[in-house]
């Protein structure tokens, strides 16, 4: 298949849902109920991150997801002997590894595969033989991009954060970064996928990218949610206390 002929996929990240529902520590909005309506909206797959800290996605969101989820799932997660465990008796159909830092308020970086290549070499075979598809979430830059494909992951995700956030100018390098990576991820075999803050109007010069295949995407889809869905839930409200 050429390359501009790639489906283009929509992976969406439910992590704030179960962020809302952890303010209270309660049931509500349920995290299940979330992956099925974003499946009914057209969602290609379902994402969850399970910190190590979990702050959102807890376990027992993982074992729910899987059980009713009929299109896949991809289990965000750091690169530690327990995730990996969890992972390969969830056996979700993709994980992506991620740097994980206690303090951070999301995944600020990429995965510095150069520094943990010897290691994930070592480990990835587990989940391929698994039939986990791996991904590792990485900067659009090709020493790393490189090191992702000696590791034996079948893919990477780019890392569109300081795309994202850049303007005018700086955003042009950055997305003259990304194609590059993308480019060479593909020339290497790689399958290439894209996420971070990525919103309604920055991902167009991403979708023109031939070799990006999937988009993982959160935040800006369950902000828009908010909005498509409020005034129907004030106007539910509102009736039930008219009575
Ligand atoms: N991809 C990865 C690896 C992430 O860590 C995140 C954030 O959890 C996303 C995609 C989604 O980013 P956003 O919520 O900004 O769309």
């Amino acid at each position: 298949m050429k390359s501009s002929k790639r489906k283009k996929v929509l992976g969406v990240n439910i992590d704030h849902v179960a962020t809302l529902r952890q303010a209270r520590r309660g049931t509500e909005p349920s995290v299940r109920q979330a992956a099925l309506e974003a499946v009914r909206g057209g969602a290609d797959g379902i994402t969850i991150h399970l910190r190590e800290d979990r702050r959102h996605i807890q376990d027992r969101d993982l074992e729910e997801i899987r059980r009713v989820l009929k299109v896949p799932l991809n289990l965000e997660m750091a690169f530690v002997p327990e995730m990996t465990a969890i992972a390969l008796r969830a056996r979700p159909e993709k994980i992506c590894i991620v740097p994980e830092r206690r303090r951070e308020l999301t995944t600020e970086g990429g995965l510095d595969v150069l520094r943990k290549e010897k290691a994930l070499k070592r480990a990835l075979p587990r989940f391929v033989k698994a039939g986990i598809e791996v991904s590792l979430f990485i900067a659009p830059v090709p020493e790393q991009v490189r090191a992702a494909a000696r590791t034996g992951a079948q893919a990477i995700e780019i890392h569109t954060g300081a795309y994202a956030h850049a303007q005018g100018r700086q955003r042009a390098y950055e997305l003259s970064r990304i194609k590059t990576a993308a480019r060479l991820a593909a020339a290497l075999g790689l399958k290439v996928n894209a996420g971070h803050g990525l919103n309604y109007q920055n991902v167009l010069p991403l979708v023109r990218i031939p070799e990006l295949e999937e988009f993982n995407i959160g935040h800006s889809i369950v902000s828009c949610a908010i909005f498509t869905g409020l005034k129907q839930a004030v106007r539910r409200m509102k009736k039930i206390i008219a009575v």
